[in-house]
């Protein structure tokens, strides 16, 4: 199955994805770290909690809105952040960036990201929040904090699990480089995607549109290892906080202490993620952390829940666990990849009609009236 009209699920759009996309590419988006334990382990952990559904109390049309740090959103997901779009499908950002305005919620943008702040806002009438990661050079932060806040981003997402790259060795085996290096390996798993090699010569070069033009585009891997900050501390957080006039979101959280200390020195909201398994492997599923962590902040801090939903039915589970939402990126990246701005937009709006389908079975009007009566453990009565 090949077409993108075909696919019933966010695995068939994986599937897709990885027809078309080149080999290096494909594994760029699905791999982890190490033996991907806990990329496996984010997907599974919804399956250790089952839902209880009630009876006679279906509605026909829920409401599947709510908010998340003021903003009005009309599903309970965000789109996470992911770096260099425009590798994947010559429509890079765009893609996702619209499909998040077609179901009315909010995009992230990646710091790393193919298309600018700036061109990015114009792309979009919806919500929008800027990711930061931990650059050592304090003044390119502040001139990004200005320019996204200039740009009407509304919130920023510190993200904290990423102190140097994981080892993902999916990437050194298919001899993956941003920009790509063609050798013969390459030019063989080419030959299998021949409609991504088509858009990547004849299309525009990939390049981090929010560094300088003058950072030479064959040293952007090292300038990006050269310029992530390992000893970034809360005091440095807390710097960060002080430069941004708005709600902020610690992004990587897994530990209950962490979240506290977040709430401390300021935070809003904590998206409780292990980068999708790209990082510390064997590090616990985003989901089992919630209940530790629910309990250790105060209802004004709120929980996302990043990492491994793929069906509306993991995004009920969260909430009755205590999330204010969820988010992704590989839903929305295995689309793109596999269809460019439709691809994307029609996995998005899959897992929205997959949260309504599931609410009308849950027997819930809205997403206020989800809460963990809902849930069981497996096996618990
Ligand atoms: C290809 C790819 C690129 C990513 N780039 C970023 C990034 O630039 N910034 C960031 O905070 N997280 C990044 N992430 C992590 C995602 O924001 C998110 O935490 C993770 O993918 C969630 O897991 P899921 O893919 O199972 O939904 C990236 C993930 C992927 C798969």
């Amino acid at each position: 199955m090949n077409n993108i009209n075909d696919c019933l699920n966010i695995e068939d759009f994986r599937i897709a994805a990885r027809r078309r996309a080149h080999r290096m590419v494909f594994d760029y988006i699905d791999g982890g770290a190490d033996d991907e334990k806990t990329l496996a382990r984010n997907c599974d952990a919804f399956d250790d909690v089952e839902l209880r559904y009630k009876v006679l109390s279906s509605f026909a049309n829920p409401d599947t809105s709510t908010t998340i740090l003021g903003e009005e959103i009309d599903v309970p997901f965000i789109l996470s952040p992911s770096a260099g779009n425009r590798l994947f499908h010559t429509d890079g950002e765009r893609g996702p960036v619209k499909a998040a305005e077609k179901v009315g919620t909010v995009y992230s943008l990646s710091s790393l990201s193919s298309l600018s702040i700036e061109e990015i806002a114009s792309l979009t009438s919806g919500p929008k929040w800027f990711q930061l990661y931990i650059w050592k050079d304090r003044t390119l932060v502040k001139e990004m904090l200005d320019r996204a806040s200039a740009a009407g981003y509304t919130a920023l997402i510190l993200t904290v699990d990423l102190p140097i790259t994981g080892n993902r060795e999916r990437d050194p085996r298919n001899g993956f480089t941003i920009p790509p290096k063609i050798g013969l390996k390459q030019i063989w798993h080419g030959l299998q995607a021949p409609f991504w090699c088509l858009d990547y010569v004849t299309k525009p070069a990939i390049r981090y549109a929010n560094l300088s033009n003058d950072t030479p585009a064959v040293s952007l891997n090292d300038f990006v290892a050269e310029q992530l900050n390992p000893s970034f501390s809360w005091d440095d957080a807390q710097w960060l906080l002080s430069e941004w006039n708005g709600p902020a979101i610690l992004k990587g959280v897994v530990r209950a202490d962490d979240a506290k200390r977040a709430e401390n020195v300021g935070f809003n909201a904590i998206s409780i993620s292990n980068h999708g398994g790209r990082q510390l492997d064997t590090s616990p599923a985003p989901f089992s952390c919630l209940p530790a962590i629910r309990d250790a902040v105060s209802d004004k801090t709120e929980l996302i829940v990043d990492g491994g939903i793929r069906r509306g039915t993991d995004v009920l589970k969260a909430l009755a666990m205590g999330a204010n939402a969820v988010s992704f990126a590989r839903p929305y990246l295995y689309g793109l990849a596999a269809g460019g701005e439709k691809g994307a937009i029609a996995a998005v709006e899959m897992l929205a009609n997959a949260v309504k389908h599931d609410m009308v079975l849950l027997g819930v009007k809205s997403i206020k009236d989800i809460d963990s009566s809902f849930i069981k453990q497996k096996g618990s009565f």
